[in-house]
């Protein structure tokens, strides 16, 4: 199947996009394993786009059993170029309140022990692909230029700190976070970001902040409850930044 104008990969709280229509379902395995679920290719804006739920449709996969690997693969199979990809995250900075769209422009990868790369060694093969800039420049200026249109506000810019979870992190890692130049947190920015590289696909993150991060903002305990609530309002402008992005 080709022809698909973008990939949108749904984080924690948005599992469907509501505003795709005569959507049809590819299943299908890759050599890396199951995706996280069916890919839903459908219409928006005129244009064909595809969804994929990282956690699988009924949130069953945390951050460190989502196969990455799987669900890039497949996208790119489908004929997939271009990935927005979704992630609920903490706030560390000032400018990331709960409720703030953000598109960082950078990342520190603090997982581990997750399958990070295409090149893994079978076959000799390695490859040291660039990641000077991991999100690529041309679309999150596509999707700046979008939600200006659409009268949504995107914060531009930051870092995002990709950590292991699925706990949350402490107030010390969170000040450590701070003090390496993080913006944001989240479990899920990586590999996803350095497979898309790997894969020669456009990739931006637009990053829905959920809740201050530890020690952070006025946190206090953060629960799922919060965590929800705060994607559901702050996801209410993504339908339009989209169509402002196809149309
Ligand atoms: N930390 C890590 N990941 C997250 C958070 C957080 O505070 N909120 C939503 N995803």
């Amino acid at each position: 199947m080709s022809g698909i104008e973008l990939a949108v990969i749904g984080g924690t709280g948005l599992y469907r996009l509501a505003a795709l229509s005569d959507v049809q379902a590819a299943e299908g395995e890759t050599p890396y394993g199951p995706p996280s679920g069916p890919v839903r290719i459908g219409r928006l804006a005129g244009r064909r786009v595809a969804f994929l739920a990282r956690h699988g449709e009924g949130h069953s996969l945390p951050p460190h059993r989502v196969n990455y690997r799987a669900n890039l693969w497949r996208l790119k199979e489908l004929g997939v170029r271009r990935v927005l990809a979704v992630n609920t995250v903490g706030g560390i900075t000032e400018r990331y309140g709960p409720q703030v769209l953000g598109l960082p422009d950078q990342l520190i990868d603090y997982t581990h022990g997750r399958d990070a790369s295409f090149w893994d060694g079978e076959g000799g093969e390695v490859l040291h692909v660039d990641f000077g800039d991991p999100y690529t420049p041309s679309l999150r200026a596509a999707v700046l230029a979008a939600a200006g249109r659409a009268g949504v506000a995107v914060v531009d810019g930051g870092c995002y700190g990709a950590t292991q979870g699925p706990r949350l992190e402490t107030r010390a890692e969170i000040a450590r976070m701070r003090r390496d130049g993080c913006d944001l947190v989240g479990m899920t920015g990586m590999p996803e970001a350095g497979l898309a590289r790997e894969l020669g696909l456009d990739y931006a993150c637009l990053a829905i902040v959920a809740n201050w991060a530890a020690g952070c903002g006025d946190a206090g305990e953060i629960t799922l409850e919060e965590v929800l609530a705060n994607v559901e309002a702050a996801s209410a402008g993504l339908p339009a930044v989209l169509e402002a992005l196809l149309g």
